[in-house]
């Protein structure tokens, strides 16, 4: 069985990789600057012809390829070429198959391009912060009402994505963008895989320690399914009680201290958030939930407060937040009006 590789970046990179230069032109798109680095790629804002802003991805998988200045095209490194073109099938993959969906919380994908040797997403730029730093900001004393409309919108995103037979499968907070009205956006699909579990059998997924099911870290292909995104929404909540994601799987195997961790939490948080928190992070994929929907019509059915209320309360929760970006932050509106402006073709999903 293949054994899953971790998702952190290669630590030394001997070989120069330097991204696009400023104002250079991909297929009609200007490279304005960049945005991130990450393991596996460039983000860029660009814009296109008629000035509209986009996010442009682009495949360059650090330790496979190197571009030195004033290069264009990335060049494979001996014997990365095999790694380096699956890894660009799942990319386009993951392309092809996010530029299906449409939800206000899943990443807009627009285009996808093939340029110099290698692959780009275009994405609707999210103007924001990542939750990862809203939660470091926070350091971990999120509050209720914040965490429980989060999830209620990443559940709502997940059942989409489930729903097209994908998987995230590295659901975590650097991966989620928090809009400026408090709407979180999924991004990052790089591990997403299409057709669930047994097609994963002759795949190496990539995870994230403490955000990954023990499931995906022990290699257990036909286990994996909808509950395995589950558990990361699951970390994610821990993250932001506490500021710090859970142990990783296989320390819990050892020693699990994720229940005494959310017990201690019972000044700040309710029963039933910390029980749900801890069923999402159950290690048993079967002692999860199954599906999103199931979690979603619970954390609604306790609700007494409106989504909208919710939502508002998170917005203004956000903005205030020491460090926050406040410029343009919108006013808190209602999530049906918030989401209409952002993307009309969200008026057209099933509400959940
Ligand atoms: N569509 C987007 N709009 C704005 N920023 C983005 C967008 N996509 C990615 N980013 C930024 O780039 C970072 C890295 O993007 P991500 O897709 O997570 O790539 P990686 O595979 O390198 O982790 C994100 O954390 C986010 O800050
Ligand atoms: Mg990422």
């Amino acid at each position: 069985m293949n054994q899953p590789l971790t998702m952190s970046a290669p630590s030394a990179e001997p070989f120069q990789c330097t991204p696009l230069p400023i104002g250079w032109l991909v297929e009609g798109y200007r490279i304005r600057h960049l945005v991130a680095r990450g393991g596996f790629s460039f983000v860029y804002q660009a814009v296109n012809r008629s000035g509209e802003v986009f996010a442009l991805k682009e495949y360059f998988p650090h330790g496979f390829v190197k571009r030195e200045d004033r290069e264009i095209e990335p060049t494979v490194l001996p014997d990365k070429e095999q790694a380096f073109w699956y890894g660009m099938k799942c990319f386009f993959e993951e392309g092809r198959t996010l530029a299906q969906i449409r939800h206000p919380n899943v990443i807009r994908v627009c285009d996808l391009l093939r340029a110099h040797e290698t692959v780009y997403l275009v994405m609707a730029f999210e103007e924001g912060r990542n939750l990862q730093h809203y939660f470091h900001a926070k350091r971990g004393r999120v509050s209720e009402p914040f965490l429980r409309a989060l999830a209620l919108r990443l559940l709502s995103a997940l059942r989409a994505v489930h729903a097209h037979r994908l998987l995230h499968l590295d659901l975590k907070p650097a991966n989620v963008i928090l809009r400026h009205d408090g709407q979180p956006v999924i991004l990052d699909f790089g591990a997403a895989r299409h057709g669930i579990a047994h097609e994963l059998a002759w795949q190496r997924p990539m995870y994230t320690p403490g955000y990954a099911p023990p499931e995906l870290v022990a290699g257990q292909h036909e286990a994996i399914g909808p509950w395995s995104d589950l558990y990361a929404l699951g970390a994610i909540l821990f993250a932001g009680m506490t500021g710090k994601p859970p142990p990783k799987a296989e320390e819990r195997q050892e020693c699990d201290t994720v229940p005494e961790q959310l017990q201690a939490l019972a000044d700040r948080y309710s029963e039933s958030l910390r029980t749900l928190t801890e069923t999402l992070l159950a290690r048993d994929p079967l002692a999860r939930p199954q599906s999103a929907y199931a979690v979603y019509k619970r954390l609604r059915d306790e609700g007494t407060v409106t989504l909208s209320a919710r939502i508002s309360d998170a917005a203004k929760e956000h903005i205030a937040a020491p460090g926050v970006d406040q410029a343009d932050a919108p006013a808190p509106t209602s999530m049906t009006e918030r989401t209409a402006a952002h993307s009309p073709a969200a008026a057209h999903q099933p509400a959940l």
